[in-house]
């Protein structure tokens, strides 16, 4: 059977959905991420199982999990399967290996970087637990199709066991230049595992040559065969075939949701609240690879040196906590959030408040509101793999006349140069430049440039990834794939 038609075996890190307990009972949250929308409808209609760790740090017995998780298959249509980590795992392999090497060094930020071989074993251990979980639930005709960088040596422990499946993997954060790759003391074996896939896809074309630069670092008779963004890399152990295909999100969905009543009513409570300002917005996970430190130090130069704007811009900022286990995110909360009150203590009036600081995530279609209430989004991050809220914030400016200032180290910038403000986020005086200009841009000009990112994000959406991701596996041509748009 083609892989174009295959039943589908989804591995990810997590599965699309969050097991909590409160007051001594388990319950859980439905995830909605984008991969969500567009893997649902495809695991249904083939057929499929999302193999993933539901994200409890409490133990749980086996049997009670398979009695909560059993109604939520049923309804979503396709089976989910747990693996469950241990306190030791979780601090380990997912904090620890994923978290603290593989994070920072692939988002080029070396001096977060945790080497240990401690969290190097339990990575080993845990990819070889989801790779027996997927062997044993699939056959010969399926596909594995696994996700991120904390999964990169599933294929490999499938091999190990000699179980012949077709895999593919997607990395979802960028992949570095071999000159930072090559600081890991395991890049042999994270290169042998990625080796062990048949097809493995990148966000882009970058990431991917990236990639291809890491193999000749190993295997120096490496050949690249092909053109475009899906190529076959020629070794003598085994040919590979590489991608970039840059993910996305479901642009109506995220369009309906601007439309609805919430988003409607939070859109007027905030343009009511700072009439007569410009309204900044930044959305992130807190995280030191999304540049917030340096994107509200560019925001005190503004105010700093333009008095007349002063009283006549807000930022909101809403910040999604993450990864509370590892150190680096502690400190930067506290780095935050003495920021935040530097800016409030030193320039706020008796009528006006700078910034406005949420610390927590919002329902999606709130978030929606805040997306289309503000008049300029700011996506600075200093590295990222692509960068889904610059295109949330397209698809929910159904005013079409939003300004998007957006980093060109996030991989979105390939495909949204054309009609966003591009920055360097280091640059602190340039960004606080392009936020001024940002709102003194005339109406025309902001909605000639929206109207080129909607269609950017409109043509390339979550459903055009995934099947261009299925066909490039199944190694049939791409469809409506502009290459020059990454
Ligand atoms: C990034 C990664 C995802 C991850 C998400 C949230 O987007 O690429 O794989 O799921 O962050 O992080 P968390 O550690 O909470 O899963």
């Amino acid at each position: 059977m083609s892989p174009l038609s295959a039943r589908l075996i989804v591995v990810s890190n997590r599965l699309p959905l969050a097991l909590k307990r409160e007051d001594g009972k388990w319950r859980f949250e439905a995830g909605s991420g984008g991969l969500v929308t567009a893997m649902g409808p495809v695991l249904k209609n083939r057929g499929g199982i999302w193999i993933g760790w539901p994200g409890n740090r409490e133990p749980i017995e086996l049997p009670l999990l398979r009695q909560i998780l059993g109604p939520v298959s049923e309804e979503s249509g396709y089976r989910l399967l747990p693996v469950i980590l241990d306190e030791g795992e979780v601090e380990n392999y997912y904090e620890g290996f994923a978290n603290a090497a593989i994070w920072p060094l692939f988002h080029d930020l070396q001096t977060e970087c945790l080497f240990h071989p401690r969290h190097w074993e339990a990575y080993g251990k845990v990819n070889g637990r989801f790779a027996r979980v997927a062997a044993r639930h699939s056959d010969r005709e399926d596909l594995i199709w696994v996700h991120d960088y904390h999964l990169m040596h599933l294929a490999l422990k499938l091999k190990e066991r000699a179980v012949e499946r077709r895999t593919a993997f997607f990395l979802h954060i960028p992949f570095p230049p071999p000159d930072i790759f090559l600081k890991l003391p395991w890049r042999y074996e994270v290169m042998e595992g990625l080796t062990a896939y048949d097809f493995v896809a990148f966000q882009t074309m970058r990431d991917r040559q990236n990639f291809q630069a890491c193999l000749r670092a190993f295997w120096p008779s490496s050949r690249v065969r092909g053109r475009g963004p899906v190529v076959t890399v020629g070794r003598d152990e085994g040919d590979i075939v590489v991608g970039a295909l840059p993910i996305s999100i479901d642009f109506a969905h995220f369009e309906a949701l601007a439309r609805s009543p919430k988003a409607v009513q939070t859109c007027e409570e905030l343009r009511k609240a700072h009439r007569g300002r410009k309204i900044f917005l930044g959305v992130d996970r807190l995280d030191y690879t999304k540049g917030i430190l340096q994107r509200l130090e560019a925001y005190g130069r503004l105010l700093e040196g333009q008095e007349t704007l002063r009283e006549s811009v807000v930022f909101i900022q809403i910040l999604v906590p993450s990864r509370e286990g590892v150190e680096a995110y502690s400190r930067l909360r506290d780095e935050i959030e003495r920021a935040v009150s530097r800016i409030n203590g030193r320039y706020a009036t008796t009528g006006w408040t700078p910034l406005s600081f949420f610390f927590r995530s919002l329902p999606s279609d709130e978030l929606a509101g805040f997306y289309r209430a503000a008049d300029v989004a700011v996506v600075t991050p200093l590295r990222d793999g692509m960068n889904l809220v610059a295109k949330e914030y397209c698809a929910c400016n159904t005013d079409g006349d939003g300004v998007l200032v957006l980093s060109e180290f996030a991989g979105a910038a390939g495909q949204l140069a054309k009609g966003a403000l591009l920055v360097n986020p280091h640059d602190v005086e340039g960004l606080a430049r392009t936020l001024v200009a940002a709102c003194d841009m005339a109406r025309e000009e902001r909605e000639k440039r929206m109207i080129r990112l909607r269609r950017a994000v409109r043509r390339q959406d979550i459903f055009w990834w995934v099947d261009n991701f299925l066909r490039a596996a199944a190694g049939r041509a791409l469809r409506d794939f502009p290459p020059d748009d990454l």
